[in-house]
């Protein structure tokens, strides 16, 4: 049995083997043909944090796998009420098949995890989004932007930059991270992206100046400069991250058909401007609605390895 806690746990074969099984599912999808691969299964979520893109793409994949998808929030379960982690654990997973979380510390899901007899899926943690990066990549791959990824990030080492290095060094993509003084992505974290980056011929680089990071890239990415839970650093972040926008001086020094991604929720104004969002739309909530096709890839492919 696998988890999918973050991408590091798993190869470039699995990687692109979830996304093509995600691509097929999306294809049957468009000629009305769907087949039933968890038929009668469930998947608890358990959500600590705000979704609105994870819970409708978890939700709605579940149901057109014939599965079904059981809504938990921490303000309704004990968990929120202080029951220990592997209790919740032990007794969601012998009644769900798959459970999905979407909580603060990363250490959360490996305690459920460890204590889980189903596969536990990281739908979000401060520190990973792996199941973003399935769908951003799935993007990539459906706009024939998927060879010779030259990559920049541009804003704050979060969650998102985090899961775009494991992404890149899995893959063995180049990636640059501009983020402003202070806001680096993890070191440890680091560390490890760059130990697998050899492996793979990837190439990751830091830097604080986001022009350095986006000249020549072929896809241009960013995400909220304040994320879940740092609501009360958010004036101060809006100070400190200017000079950071994704903006047209910015995008015109990527390379010529440079594509833009966003995981969203976007800030038009903050992180990006509203031109470039504006014209990047389509592919940003293709991006958007890959979350449901790539997930329902991983359920699939995670039923199989059970
Ligand atoms: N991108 C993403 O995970 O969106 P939600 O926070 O709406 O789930
Ligand atoms: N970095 C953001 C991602 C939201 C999908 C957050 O953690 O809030």
């Amino acid at each position: 049995m696998r988890h999918f806690l973050t991408l590091k746990d798993f190869t470039k074969d699995e990687i692109l083997e979830i996304i093509d099984i995600g691509l097929e599912i999306k294809n049957n999808l468009k000629n009305k043909i769907y087949k039933k691969e968890l038929d009668m299964q469930t998947l608890g979520m358990i959500f600590e944090k705000s979704s609105t893109r994870t819970r409708v793409s978890f939700e709605t994949g579940m149901f057109q796998l014939g599965g079904h998808a059981l809504f938990l929030s921490n303000r309704d379960i004990h968990l929120g009420r202080g029951e220990p982690i592997k209790d919740t654990a032990r007794v969601i997973s012998s009644m769900c098949n798959m459970v999905m979380i979407r909580t603060y510390e990363h250490s959360m899901i490996e305690e459920f995890a460890l204590n889980s007899s189903v596969p536990v899926i990281n739908g979000l943690t401060d520190s990973f989004h792996p199941v973003q990066l399935l769908a951003d990549y799935m993007t990539l791959v459906e706009h024939n932007a998927e060879q010779n990824i030259v990559a920049a990030y541009v804003g704050d080492g979060n969650n998102m930059a985090h899961s775009w290095m494991i992404l890149a060094a899995k893959l063995g993509f180049e990636l640059r991270i501009a983020t402003p003084k202070g806001y680096e992505v993890d070191a440890d974290i680091l560390k490890e992206a760059l130990i697998l980056a050899k492996e793979s011929g990837a190439k990751i680089i830091t830097t604080h100046n986001p022009k350095i990071a986006v000249k020549n890239a072929t896809v241009v990415t960013t995400d909220t400069w304040t994320s879940m839970g740092q609501e009360d650093e958010k004036q101060e972040r809006i100070k400190i991250f200017q000079g950071f926008m994704v903006d047209e001086s910015m995008m015109c020094l990527a390379s010529k058909d440079a594509k833009f991604l966003h995981c969203l929720p976007a800030y038009r104004g903050l992180e990006v401007s509203e031109e470039i969002f504006d014209k990047h739309s389509n592919i940003i909530f293709n991006e958007a609605q890959n979350r449901l096709h790539a997930q329902k890839g991983l359920m699939v492919w995670l039923d199989k390895h059970k």
